[in-house]
């Protein structure tokens, strides 16, 4: 019997892979792969602190689908199988934080930002040129993102209601996950950043966070 010959992956493959993942994203059609590290799911007692934690859970919802739009965008186009790969090791766990994000926003009885689609079209395109740029700029664009996004939940756990312990320890847990992503990058070669580009994204997440909060 002949044997087909091994197809290998295509440009169109890897486009479709690409295409598949928005939808995944932005559908909310994602699962966790670990348990979410809410234990008790119990929402603040005020309508007021239960406001507060579901805008900020939006955000950090947003930021989710930022990252997976952004990992996506790099690993289509990373050059080096070992940055390729680790891209999509710290992609799988960002879907961690994404269904967990989620879930908690449906427990506060809210909803993920509507403007995700715009952010997700965005973070796709800088992953893509960052990855065009060469693998160790595009790892430093993902060290500072990383950075960035563990200086920022810490302040949401400085903001976050007292009581609502379930957002607070998907936070912490986000926050360490986030931590080795950088590391990682920064083992795997990643180049500093200029302090423009650094600004740049500063001012793209604010945008972002000050948006998403409302709606
Ligand atoms: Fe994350
Ligand atoms: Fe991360």
């Amino acid at each position: 019997m002949t044997q087909l010959p091994f197809r290998r992956k295509t440009a169109i493959d890897a486009l479709l892979g690409a295409a598949d993942d928005a939808l995944r994203t932005l559908s909310g059609s994602v699962s966790a792969s670990r348990p979410t590290p809410a234990s008790q799911r119990a929402v603040p007692g005020s309508q007021d602190a239960r406001r507060l934690s579901a805008g900020l859970m939006r955000v950090n919802h947003t930021g989710e689908v930022c990252a997976q739009a952004l990992y996506s965008g790099q690993a289509l186009v990373a050059r080096d199988p070992r940055i390729r790969s680790a891209l999509q090791g710290a992609a799988s766990e960002e879907r961690d934080h994404l269904a967990w994000c989620r879930e908690r926003l449906g427990e506060l009885g809210s909803r993920a930002s509507v403007l995700d689609p715009l952010w997700y079209a965005g973070s796709f395109a800088w992953g893509v040129a960052s990855g065009l740029a060469g693998d160790r700029w595009s790892l430093g664009f993902l060290a500072e993102t990383e950075d960035q996004v563990e200086r920022h939940l810490d302040g949401h756990l400085d903001r976050l209601p007292a009581d609502d312990r379930a957002s607070r320890a998907i936070v912490l847990k986000m926050r360490e996950d986030e931590g080795r992503h950088g590391d990682t990058g920064r083992a795997l070669g990643a180049r500093e950043l200029p302090e423009p580009v650094k600004a740049a994204m500063r001012a793209a997440a604010r945008v972002m966070t000050g948006t998403t909060y409302w709606v």
